[in-house]
C-alpha cells in the first residue's frame, strides 16, 4: 500500500486522483496513459440514456427461435453501445486500476436494465450522471427529486456493483438528497458535475457556449458541501469534482472530507502526464506535514472536526464582517 492509497466505494485506489468522465477516458490508449501517469481510477466517458434506449428499441420482439433472436439482436445492436461494452472489457483486461463506466441519464425509464450488461462486462462500479433541467413550473422540487430516487431503486435491484451518483449542486437541500441516496444503498456521490451553460457574445449579439473548462475559483461552490456532507453520520463515499487544477486543490477537498478527487479540465489543458505532478505535490505536502497516509488528514477540516464549525454555516458577507469587528 503506497502512501497515497485510499479506499473509494470499497475499492483500493493507489491515488485519490481519478480521471473523470470525458473524452479523456473514451478510448483504451488514453486509459492506459491515465494509469501510466498515476491515476487511482478512471471514470469512462458517459454513455447517454438516449443511446441505450435506441439500442433497446432496435432489438425486435422474439421470433420464437433463440438462435434467430441472438442473431437479430446482435445484428441490430447499436455500434456505440457495443463499443462501450468492449471498452469496459478491454480496459479491465489491460488495466489494474478500477474502471468505472458512466451513464448520463435523466429518467428512471426503461434503460436501467442495461446496467446489467455493464456489470457483466466487468465494471468495478457504475457512475450515473443524473440531470434534467427543471423547466416545468408546475412540477415541484420534490416531484423532480423523486425521479432520482426511483432510478436508484431500480438500479439497485438490477446490479450489485457499487452505484455512484454524480449530481449538480442545485438542490434545495443537498444533505437531505444525499441522505436519501444513502438509505437506498448508493455507495458514493460525486460532488459536483459541471454542466454545459450558455453565455452571450456581445459582439455577435448571440448565445454562445460558456467556457467549457473550469477554473480553480469554482472550488468555492463545492468545498462547503464536501465539508458538510462528509461530516454526516452516514457511510457514503464522496468524490470531489470541479475546479481541481493542482495537487494543492486536491488536498483541500480531502481535508474537507473527500475520499477521492476527480480531475478533468486541467488534464485537457496540460495532458494526462500532469497527474504525475499532482501526485508528487500531494506527497511532498504530506511529507512536510508529517502525514504518512491520506487517511491521516482526510476530513480533518470538515464540519464535524473543525474547531469552529460556524465557518461552514456563514453565507452572508455582512455577517462575516459584523462578527469580525
Ligand atoms: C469536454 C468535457 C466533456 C465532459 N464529458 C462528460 C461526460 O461525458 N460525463 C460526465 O459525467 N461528465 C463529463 N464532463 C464533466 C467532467 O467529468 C467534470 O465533472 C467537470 O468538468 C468538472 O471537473 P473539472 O473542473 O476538473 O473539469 C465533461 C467535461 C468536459 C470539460
Amino acid at each position: 500500500m503506497g502512501k497515497l492509497s485510499v479506499k473509494y466505494l470499497g475499492l483500493d485506489l493507489r491515488s485519490p486522483l481519478i480521471v473523470s468522465s470525458s473524452r479523456l477516458t473514451s478510448n483504451l490508449a488514453h486509459l492506459k496513459e491515465a494509469e501510466e501517469f498515476g491515476a487511482g481510477a478512471v471514470v469512462l466517458k458517459s454513455l447517454f440514456e438516449e443511446q441505450i434506449d435506441h439500442y433497446i428499441h432496435t432489438i425486435p420482439d422474439s421470433t420464437g427461435y433463440p438462435e434467430a433472436d441472438d442473431y437479430i439482436s446482435n445484428y441490430m445492436r447499436s455500434n456505440t453501445v457495443d463499443e462501450y461494452l468492449d471498452l469496459i472489457r478491454s480496459a479491465k483486461e489491460s488495466l489494474s486500476i478500477p474502471v468505472i463506466p458512466s451513464i448520463n441519464c435523466y429518467s428512471s425509464g426503461g434503460w436501467t436494465g442495461f446496467a446489467k450488461n455493464i456489470a457483466e462486462a466487468g465494471a468495478d462500479a457504475l457512475e450515473i450522471n443524473v440531470f434534467f433541467l427543471p423547466v416545468d413550473r408546475k412540477k415541484s422540487a420534490a416531484e423532480s427529486e423523486k425521479i432520482y430516487l426511483e432510478l436508484i431503486e431500480k438500479l439497485k435491484k438490477t446490479i450489485r456493483i457499487p452505484v455512484v451518483v454524480k449530481i449538480g449542486f442545485r438542490f434545495s437541500n443537498i444533505l437531505n438528497i444525499i441522505d436519501q441516496f444513502y438509505v437506498r444503498g448508493v455507495s458514493g456521490v460525486v460532488m459536483f458535475n459541471r454542466f454545459y451553460e450558455p453565455d452571450i457574445d456581445l459582439n455577435k449579439i448571440d448565445i454562445v457556449p460558456a467556457k467549457i473548462f473550469s477554473t480553480e475559483s469554482e472550488m468555492r461552490y463545492v468545498l462547503r458541501w464536501i465539508g458538510m456532507a462528509s461530516a454526516q453520520d452516514i457511510k457514503i463515499y464522496i468524490s470531489a469534482s470541479t475546479g481541481v487544477h493542482s495537487g494543492s486543490d486536491a488536498i483541500k477537498y480531502i481535508l474537507a472530507g473527500a475520499h477521492s478527487v476527480q480531475v478533468c479540465s486541467v488534464l485537457y489543458e496540460k495532458g494526462l502526464k500532469y497527474l504525475v505532478n499532482m501526485n508528487r505535490e500531494i506527497e511532498e505536502w504530506m511529507d512536510q506535514k508529517g502525514f504518512t497516509s491520506v487517511n491521516d488528514f482526510r476530513g480533518r477540516l470538515n464540519y464535524r472536526n473543525y474547531s469552529k464549525p460556524v465557518i461552514y454555516e456563514r453565507t452572508q458577507f455582512m455577517k462575516y464582517f459584523a462578527t469580525e469587528d
